[in-house]
This record gives C-alpha cells, sequence and structure tokens, in this order.
C-alpha cells in the first residue's frame, strides 16, 4: 500500500490509496448550490432514509455537550455514515445557543466534516447550517407529501415558532408543489412573526396570511400544522386543538403532550434516535413503558409497510438524522467540486512519511 498525496481536488476511490486534497466550502457557496433544488433534494432526502431504512448505512446516538454556565445552550456531534451511491462518513457538530436571536444572529451554527471511505481522512469541511436546515425542510416536506395522502390535501398551514426553520420549511413545502389559501403564524416572538410574515409575504404566497396571538387558533385553523420552536418542554395538551385530526409536523420535538401523541398516528424517522433526549415521544415512553403508541418511521411510510389511518392525527416527529446531512453535504461538494470550485487547503496534510 502506499500513501502519496492526491493532486486533484477531492477523494480518491481506486488504489493506490491516497491522500486526499482537503477543500473547505463556505455558506455562500452551499446556497448557490441548493437554491430552486427542492425537488431534487427531497429526493435525494428520500433515498438517504431508504438506505437507512435497509440498514446500509451507521447513524450511531447523536452526542449531546450541555454546560452548566449556560443551560440553554448545546452543541451536538452527528456522526454517520452513508453507503449506495453516496458512499461517505463524516461528522456533523452543530450549536444552538437560543440567546444568539436577540443579539441578532442565527440560534444555530454548523460545520459538516467528510471523510473518504477508504482512507478515513477528512477531505472536506462544509458550513453546515444551511444544509442543516436544508435536508431538516426537506424531509419535512417529503413527510407532509407522505403523510398527507389518502386524505384531503392541506391548504391551510400553520406555523407555530417562526425563525430559520419554519423560513426553510415553508421554502420546501412551496418548491415541492405545495400552495396555501390560508397560511397562519404564532410566535412568543412579536418580532418574529412579523419578520416571518415580511418573508411571507416577498415570496410571493397567494395565501392569506393572519398572525395568531396563541397556539390554539393556529392548531384550530390550520389543516397542515409545523411546529419550529424552541420549547424545552410541552406546552400543548388540549385535544380538542386537534378534533379536526390536522397533519402534524412536530420538528422541535418538546411542543406536544403525551396525551396528544397517544391519541394520534405518530410516525418518526428513527425509532432509537426518536426516543431520547426528552423528546414528547420519548416522554410518552417513559409515562406508558412501551413504544406501541408509534406507528413507524417515514420509511416504512414510503415503502408501504405502514399506512396512515384517516381519522386521527397524524404527528411526524424526526430526530433529525446525520445521514441526512452527510447526503445534502455530499451534494454540495461533489457539485462544487465538479464546477472546480473547491477551495483547497494546500499543505493540509502534511506529516505524510511514517518515518520522516
Ligand atoms: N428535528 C430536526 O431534525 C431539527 C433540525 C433542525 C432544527 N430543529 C429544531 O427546530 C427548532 C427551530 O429552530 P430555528 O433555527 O428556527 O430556531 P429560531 O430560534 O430561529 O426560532 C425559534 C422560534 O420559536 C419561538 N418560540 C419559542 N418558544 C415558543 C413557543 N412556546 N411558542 C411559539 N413560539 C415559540 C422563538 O421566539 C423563535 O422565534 C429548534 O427547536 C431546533 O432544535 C429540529
Amino acid at each position: 500500500m502506499t500513501t502519496t498525496q492526491s493532486t486533484s481536488a477531492g477523494p480518491a476511490v481506486s488504489d493506490p490509496l491516497t491522500v486526499p486534497a482537503f477543500g473547505v466550502i463556505s455558506g455562500g457557496q452551499v446556497q448557490r448550490v441548493l437554491e430552486g433544488r427542492e425537488v431534487e433534494i427531497v429526493e435525494l432526502v428520500a433515498a438517504a432514509y431508504r438506505l437507512h431504512g435497509v440498514g446500509d448505512s451507521v447513524n450511531p446516538p447523536s452526542y449531546f455537550l450541555r454546560f452548566p454556565d449556560r443551560v440553554s445552550a448545546r452543541i451536538i456531534a452527528l456522526p454517520a455514515s452513508v453507503g449506495g451511491p453516496i458512499r461517505v462518513d463524516g461528522v456533523k457538530w452543530v450549536s444552538s445557543f437560543p440567546e444568539n436571536v436577540a443579539a441578532g444572529i442565527p440560534r444555530a451554527s454548523a460545520v459538516l466534516i467528510l471523510n473518504d471511505h477508504d482512507t478515513g481522512y477528512p477531505f472536506a469541511c462544509l458550513e453546515a447550517s444551511i444544509i442543516s436546515a436544508t435536508r431538516t425542510a426537506a424531509s419535512a416536506a417529503l413527510a407532509a407529501d407522505w403523510l398527507s395522502r389518502g386524505r384531503p390535501r392541506p391548504t391551510r398551514v400553520g406555523f407555530i415558532g417562526a425563525g430559520l426553520i419554519a423560513r426553510y420549511i415553508h421554502l420546501f413545502l412551496a418548491g415541492t408543489g405545495w400552495s396555501f389559501d390560508e397560511i397562519g403564524v404564532h410566535d412568543l416572538s412579536a418580532g418574529s412573526a412579523a419578520g416571518f410574515r415580511g418573508y411571507l409575504e416577498q415570496s410571493g404566497t397567494a395565501g392569506r396570511v393572519t398572525v395568531y396571538d396563541g397556539a390554539e387558533e393556529v392548531i384550530r385553523s390550520s389543516d397542515l400544522v409545523v411546529f419550529a420552536t424552541v420549547a424545552a418542554q410541552p406546552y400543548v395538551s388540549d385535544l380538542s386543538w386537534f378534533a379536526h385530526d390536522p397533519l402534524v409536523l412536530h420538528i422541535s420535538l418538546r411542543d406536544l403532550a403525551p396525551q396528544v401523541l397517544l391519541a394520534s398516528t405518530n410516525v418518526v424517522d428513527d425509532v432509537d434516535h426518536c426516543l431520547k433526549a426528552n423528546t414528547s415521544p420519548h416522554l410518552v415512553e417513559q409515562l406508558t413503558g412501551s413504544r406501541d403508541f408509534l406507528d413507524g418511521t417515514l420509511d416504512d411510510v414510503m415503502a408501504g409497510r405502514v399506512t396512515v389511518p384517516a381519522g386521527r392525527p397524524v404527528i411526524f416527529s424526526p430526530f433529525g438524522l446525520g445521514v441526512l446531512d452527510l447526503a445534502v453535504g455530499k451534494y454540495v461538494y461533489d457539485t462544487v467540486a465538479s464546477a472546480g470550485d473547491l477551495h483547497i487547503i494546500d499543505d493540509f496534510f502534511h506529516e505524510l512519511r511514517r518515518h520522516g
């Protein structure tokens, strides 16, 4: 076996093994690649779920770094490996500092490291807050599509929590063919609600936008409900708010009390992942001592192994899988590399001869 530094950008895939060049991809580059490609990205995310569903992935539990002196903050490591045509390993390292928002900067910041399948060498570092928001929104749009089949397609959407993730979810719903007559918005911060309304109006939506004072009005007036808050524990518990059996995208995972889930059809992205970290599904498991309230994964629904019954609310609770970040990140990397736009860090891997 020889180890020489590859002169070309990107990982070598054939023998002899070579050390790949190391590239850095900025948020601007990421955004330019992903812009306008919502349909393609949703298909990519569906393919990643399918690979994960058949076991062609390694996706251990996320690691949560928390701090005694900054209790609302956390940094999460999402290591993963995905096979199929994507064939890459890596880790997303994503910070959530909710206090940032008051200072006018985004809550979340992230990098994604991609590792070469054959040598293990990291070959790219990508700005990943956009990748993270994109894969989250793509998975939400995918779930909205599959979980609304067999019931009237929602025309009234409601957003509870009106930050960056809500914006990306709207972008992906609109970019994959959804249009709404009514858009309801509620946020504890009047400024966030107003900012999101401004975004919606600029987006050219035909729907009538209404800002509500409470979650109840949004839920009652929507047949597709999106939770994208930063709530740490449930604050929605009244079953009568869900009497019209809406489809709920429970992206922020901790908004709904156990009784709401127990009265609904529950779909997750990955059972073991989702029943952790005091998410609402995790609270149900702690309360009932059972996982029987779960109907299956989104992959089960896409594969036809699980059918979503009519006559109950449907709740999608995605924990967020590292394999999705890898899929979107590798897509961005391949696009930037094939355009010849990678910023290669010369001499990044330097000590390459074992004995000098
Ligand atoms: N499941 C996943 O895969 C996944 C991926 C990425 C982000 N997320 C989650 O999405 C959520 C939103 O992220 P973001 O970047 O948009 O955050 P953000 O801080 O930009 O926006 C969150 C908004 O929620 C509002 N809010 C907080 N509590 C509320 C409540 N009880 N009712 C109404 N509004 C409330 C805040 O005022 C804020 O405007 C976070 O909880 C994040 O962890 C989930």
